[in-house]
Order: structure tokens, then sequence, then C-alpha cells
């Protein structure tokens, strides 16, 4: 299929938002870790969850799904079967990384495989931590899938050593993380600096012991074993994906005339890199409704179409809108001035190449724009040509961004395969289609 987008439409009205995918995940994976029934309401159903519901009923882990509502009946740690066949994560490295955690803890046999996309991402950064823990691991091609966790001796646990990670990766962090509930006294984890710390706080609510620790040079955290205690489970309410509100939040504000209203945006400080880097370009944003009561703060978003001007992004805030980075060269390009990335290596390992991908893509739509190492320089002048077909590759964010980046452009965008939406959000189109915008999809 292709989706075509025709630009020229202003956007009005109220979004309401899937469910966050990193929330969802882990809460998928880590009920099954808990004894006894958890809840969660608003869980994202789309390609990636549906992947990893199959995986919970591969190892006879009993769930329901009904509406938006999941529950899980958990068996603790120790009760978790090992699955007879390789489990397959599909495109999600998260699911992966954080199913090694799981399979690690647990010390059964699991093959771990994924997409040829899957295949092709780094996975020695969970392998070393992993086998510094003591988990055996088995692989066939250096850093790659499949890999292959062998059976622990039965009461044996896992080594309690500190573990520093190479990059900051909230997905190596939490494999880490639920490993280390196994293991035979505390762990520590630095990480150069901090990634999302959604696990940490879901770990907490199920009575793990985690801390921050002062560390001049990391971000650094130390959790506890459970030894034979059981993990409580889950009842969570999950907010809307903030990744999800990135799209909407750049169309407002480069469709002119655009008012959108997001309602129930998960507004975790350690996500919301895109906010302060957008309010920066001179964003019109406002945060209402605010709640920092439940585990994860959420609010209301208000955009206005906005002239945005260029900015510089490193450093922590790179860490903080890892996601966001096909949706803000966007707005880059609509924005007047230069916008430059340094130190965001890491996009090039993500579903796709983004740092290739997105220079290439707005290359070919008439912007300026200069492809380094670790990131990228957009030379913005408001506008954007169009009349091309982008490939977005197998990458759902490409195929976001790009179809709003459609919404302002001089002339119409197609945008391939576009069924690959589906991976974090369904409703994309619809939600887009609400507001006013004029899409087609056709054969
Ligand atoms: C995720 C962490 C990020 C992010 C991914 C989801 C998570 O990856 O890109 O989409 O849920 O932990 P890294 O932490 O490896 O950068």
């Amino acid at each position: 299929m292709i989706l075509k987008i025709n630009p020229g439409n202003k956007l009005i009205g109220e979004v309401s938002l899937p469910g966050d995918k990193s929330i969802s995940i882990r809460f998928a994976l880590f009920a099954l870790l808990a004894q006894g029934e958890s809840r969660a309401k608003n869980f994202l159903t789309s390609g990636i969850t549906k992947t990893i519901l199959k995986a919970l009923s591969d190892i006879e882990i009993e769930w329901q799904l009904e509406n938006d509502n999941l529950l899980v009946v958990g068996k603790g740690i120790d009760g978790i079967h090992a699955p007879r066949k390789p489990i397959y994560c599909g495109n999600s490295a998260t699911a992966l990384r954080l199913l090694a955690g799981v399979f690690a803890a647990a010390g059964i046999q699991a093959i771990l495989d994924g997409s040829p996309s899957l295949r092709q991402r780094p996975m020695q950064r969970i392998i070393e931590p992993l086998q510094a823990l003591g988990v055996e691991i088995n692989l066939s091609k250096d850093g790659l899938l499949p890999i292959f966790l062998v059976a622990r001796q039965p009461r044996k646990y896992l080594n309690s050593t500190d573990i520093r990670l190479e990059v900051a990766s909230a997905q190596v962090k939490t494999c880490v993380l639920i490993a280390s509930l196994a293991c035979s006294g505390e762990v520590t984890i630095q990480e150069p600096s901090q990634s999302r710390d959604h696990s940490e706080r879901m770990l907490k609510q199920m009575g793990v012991i985690i801390n921050r620790i002062n560390d001049d040079n990391y971000s650094s955290i130390r959790i506890n074993p459970i030894g034979k205690t059981p993990l409580t489970p889950l009842v969570i309410n999950i907010p809307g994906d903030f990744s999800a509100a990135a799209f909407f939040i750049v169309a407002g504000l480069i469709t002119p005339e655009s008012k959108i209203l997001i309602r129930n945006v998960g507004l975790n400080p350690t996500r919301i890199g895109l906010l302060s880097a957008l309010r920066e370009m001179g964003a019109k944003i406002s945060v209402i409704n605010y709640n920092e009561q439940a585990t994860e703060p959420f609010g209301d978003l208000l955009v206005f179409f906005s002239q945005l001007h260029g900015i510089n992004i490193s450093g922590n805030r790179v860490v903080q809108m890892i996601d966001e980075f096909p949706i803000i060269g966007i707005a880059a390009a609509y924005a007047k001035g230069i916008t430059t990335v340094v130190e965001a290596e890491e996009l090039r390992y993500k579903e796709s190449d983004r740092i290739s991908v997105l220079c290439k893509t707005l290359r070919e739509l008439g912007v300026q724009v200069q492809e380094k190492r670790d990131g990228f320089t957009i030379n913005g002048n408001g506008k954007l040509k169009g009349g091309i077909t982008i490939d977005p590759e197998v990458d759902h964010r490409n195929a976001m961004a790009f179809a709003i980046a459609g919404l302002a452009a001089e002339s119409p965008i197609e945008i391939k395969n576009p069924e690959i939406i589906d991976e974090s959000f369904p409703d994309f189109l619809l939600t887009l289609k609400s507001l006013g915008a004029d899409i087609v999809l056709c054969n």
C-alpha cells in the first residue's frame, strides 16, 4: 500500500493516544515475574505487543486482553517454563532484550530470535553484562541473533557484580535489572547518562529495593536481589505514549492555523527531551492538568502553530528524546536556521539507521543537510518541497514522521509500506484524519 498526504488543511481538535509502548512491554513482562494477577488499563494493542503476548503464551503464562485492559497471571520467577521453541520477538529490541533478562533470572534454557531487521541489531550490549553476571550464552554469530541462553543449576544464584554500560540504554539497563533479581547480592548499574526510568518505577511498585546512588561521572542505581520473596502483582493505568504524542505535537507546530489538544500524555522527565527542545525552538506548547501522583506523571498538551528556529541538541537531551529524532528532523526542516544534533550515534542502531534515512529523505525533499557519524545538521528554510515517494524502511517512526512532513509541504508526499505504523500506533492515520488532515491510502 501507499499512503498519500495532501498538504494544506489546518489541524484542529483533540487527540487520545495509545498506551505507552515502553510501559506496556514492561507491564506484560514484569507481570509474569510477579506471583498472581496483574492488571493494566490502556495497554497498547499493536504489532509489537501482540508479539509479546504470543511470547507469554509460548511460556504458558495466562493472559486476557479485553478492549485495552490486560490481565496477566504471573507464577513468579521460579514458575516460568522453558519455551519449547525459539521465542520470536519480531522487530522489537525492547521485547527481546527484556526477555533475555527474564530467562536469565529464571535460569532456564531459551532461544531468542527476531525479524531480519532485529537480527542486524547489536546484542553484544546485553550479552556482555549477562555473562558478567554468570549467565551462559551461546551465539550463532558474533553479537547477533539468535542467542541461546543455557539453563543454570536450580537454586544457583547469579553473581553479584557491578555493571558499567557503555551506552545509555534503558533496554540494556532493564535486562540487567531483571537478571539482578536472581543475584546472590546487590548489583550497581552505571550508565553514561540517565535513560528512561520506567523499569525502576515499576519494580519499586512490585516491592524491589532500588536506589539512585551518588556518582560524579555516571548515572548509577543499585538493586537488591529478591531471593525467595515473591514480587507483588502490578495494578496500573498506562499513560498515553509521549513518543506517539510527538508526531501530533510537531504536526500542530508546522501546519499553519493549527490547534491540537493531546489528552493524557505520559510526562516522565526522562522521556520528554523533545518538549524542552521544541520550546527552545520557539514552540507554543502548554502542559495542562499535570498530575504527578501516579507512578508515572501525565498531563494534557495544548499545541499551537508556531514559527520555529534552529537549535543545538547534544548530551543527556539526546537520551531523553532518543525515539524522537525522525520527527524533530521534520520540525528542524520547517524551522528557520540551523539545527545541529551530535552525540547521537545510537540512532544508527534503531529499527533503521535513522540518521542515514532522515538525511537522505530530507535532501530529496529539498533541504540542505549534512550527515555526520554521530548526528546531522539541518539548514531549515521554513518549507519542504514534497512531491516524492518515501521508503521509511522497516521503521514505524520514520513512516509517521514523513507522513507529518507531508502536511505542510508544497506538494503531496507518498509513503511506501505505511502498514509498518501498526507496530506502535494502529490508529495513527484515523487520528490524523479526525484532526482534518487530507490523507489517502491506495493500493
Ligand atoms: C526503549 C528504550 C530505547 C528506545 C526504544 C524503547 C525501552 O532504546 O529507543 O524504542 O522501552 O526501554 P535504548 O534504551 O536501547 O536506547
